[in-house]
């Protein structure tokens, strides 16, 4: 069923529910002016593809291409702020008995928001770690540097071994943190309401998430401008953008 605006049944639904899970993507950052992954990329990085940087091989080719675009994000991270989308989850918490919060962004927006216990499907911007011994590795508190010629930056070596420091997330080919993928799984079981907002729903395992939900009789709300892939396992398919639809669906729940 499609609704434009928030549908009473999907508002009884959210009221109802003792278990919400909500499952972010790069969508509900965009409005803290942090571009997706799937737009096209802009300025510097405009001849860049998203997909052909965030590679371990890529990271051996050119680390410092590769450090330069992560310190890039960060800096734009540090440099955003919640929007209303991330307000209106951590304010979720506030009326639902159990709500657990999934994201696929690497930034940090859910927890300056207010949200708690933010699981970190794809890892963080904010925790490098050493390529080689996977020691964590302290970035200053500082905004980093601007990329040397605007793109490149060299990583620095871990105090330990020696080794280049890598940003601390998930690539292409990497394995998800185990023990995070296995929570969202059992946490889509044990939910009565997912609420999927701003992912294009086409990066695996976590795409699966959805379909694993409405299996196990959870109902789910996608928010999303456009159509995705998710469609068609979504009980509610919200047309609008995060900062509108998420403070909506939870002002008129309570
Ligand atoms: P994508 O860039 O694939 O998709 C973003 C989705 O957000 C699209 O479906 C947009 O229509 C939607 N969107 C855009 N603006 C929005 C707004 N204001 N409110 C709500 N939705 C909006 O980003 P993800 O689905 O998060 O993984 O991408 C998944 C993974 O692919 C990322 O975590 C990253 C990437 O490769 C890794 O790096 C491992």
């Amino acid at each position: 069923m499609m609704a434009n605006g928030v549908d009473p049944d999907l508002v009884a639904a959210l009221r109802n529910a003792r278990n919400v899970m909500v499952l972010t993507g790069a969508g509900v950052s965009a409005e803290s002016g942090i571009p997706t992954f799937r737009d096209a990329l802009t300025g510097l990085w405009r001849n860049f593809d998203a997909a052909s940087l965030a590679t371990p091989e890529a990271f051996r080719r050119d680390p410092a291409l590769v450090w330069g675009w992560y310190e890039w994000r960060r800096m734009k991270a540090l440099s955003a702020r919640p929007n209303a989308g991330h307000l209106a989850i951590a304010q979720l918490s506030s009326h639902v008995e159990h709500l657990s919060l999934f994201t696929q962004n690497v930034d940090d927006l859910h927890e300056r928001a207010g949200s708690r216990a933010v699981q970190h499907l794809h890892g963080s911007l904010h925790h490098p770690r050493c390529a080689d011994c996977a020691r964590p590795f302290s970035l200053p508190a500082s905004a980093p540097v601007e990329p040397e010629g605007g793109r490149r930056l060299a990583p620095p070596a871990c105090p330990a071994c020696g080794g280049l420091v890598r940003p601390g997330v998930v690539w292409f080919n990497e394995a998800l943190p185990e023990d995070i993928l296995a929570r969202a799984f059992a946490s889509c079981r044990a939910s009565d309401l997912l609420i999927v907002a701003g992912t294009s729903g086409t990066v695996y395992p976590v795409a699966q998430l959805p379909e694993v939900a409405r299996r196990a009789g959870c109902r789910v709300v996608q928010v999303n401008p456009v159509a995705s892939e998710l469609d068609r396992v979504c009980t509610w398919n919200l047309r609008g953008t995060a900062a509108q639809l998420l403070p909506a669906m939870v002002s008129r729940a309570w």
